[in-house]
């Protein structure tokens, strides 16, 4: 299918099939999608905490507010993007790994001044893995793994949960910012009608 009608073709899934098991094929390339997308400095500012385990989607169904989508979800991505403490730490290996090539002018001093405060980071960083997010929803659909982006959940206590429950050991460099569920449509739940504003000078304008 061409790109364009991927993207035509996409939309926002509120219910799955609850038994429906993603392939991992698939699964790979849809973060493998997530992995090439671009970023400032090349700073790759993302972690995909992918969950596959049903028992633990449902146990994270309150913090989601419990949302159908993400309770009949057969996999959930939650998007973990650098904060200032893994900021830190990534200019540091970037800088020594990659040297200065990523940097305007070849000079990552100057940046890191630039950037150091740390709403700025973490605004940054956010805006880095949406891109990521995007990729990663056309790659699904493209592979006819049906999505919806996640943004409704309570952050503070995602990562209280990740932390407690150990499910992954870096979480201290990162804040949760977005998710996405994947998994195979429920037809019984047609998404809500396509809405947008009209393809005219309300959108765009080319001079
Ligand atoms: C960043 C972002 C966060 C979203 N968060 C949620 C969410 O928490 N729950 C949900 O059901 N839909 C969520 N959506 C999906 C939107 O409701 C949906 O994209 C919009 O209604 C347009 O529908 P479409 O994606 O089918 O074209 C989110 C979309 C975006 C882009």
């Amino acid at each position: 299918m061409s790109l364009i009608n991927t993207i035509k073709k996409r939309r926002s899934i509120k219910a799955f099939q609850p038994n429906y098991n993603i392939n991992q094929n698939k699964l790979n390339k849809i973060l493998e999608a997530g992995r090439m997308a671009p970023s400032i400095y090349g700073l790759e500012p993302w972690f995909f905490l992918t969950i596959k385990d049903k028992s633990i989607i449902k146990k994270l169904s309150d913090i989601y507010m419990n949302q159908n989508n993400v309770r009949t979800s057969s996999c959930l991505i939650i998007i973990l993007s650098l904060n200032q403490k893994g900021f830190n730490y990534f200019m540091e290996y970037k800088t020594k790994s990659r040297g200065e090539e990523h940097f305007p002018n070849n000079d990552s001093e100057k940046y890191k001044k630039y950037i150091i405060n740390k709403d700025v980071i973490e605004k940054i960083s956010s805006e880095q893995s949406y891109i990521a997010l995007s990729f990663m929803m056309l790659a699904a659909e493209e592979l006819n793994i049906n999505t919806c982006p996640i943004a409704g959940f309570h952050k503070d206590k995602l990562k209280k949960y990740i932390k407690d429950n150990n499910l992954f050991k870096n979480i201290d460099y990162y804040e949760p910012t977005v998710s996405l569920v994947l998994g195979k449509k429920d037809n019984q739940n047609k998404p809500f009608k396509i809405r947008r504003r009209d393809n005219s000078n309300l959108i765009y304008k080319i001079i």
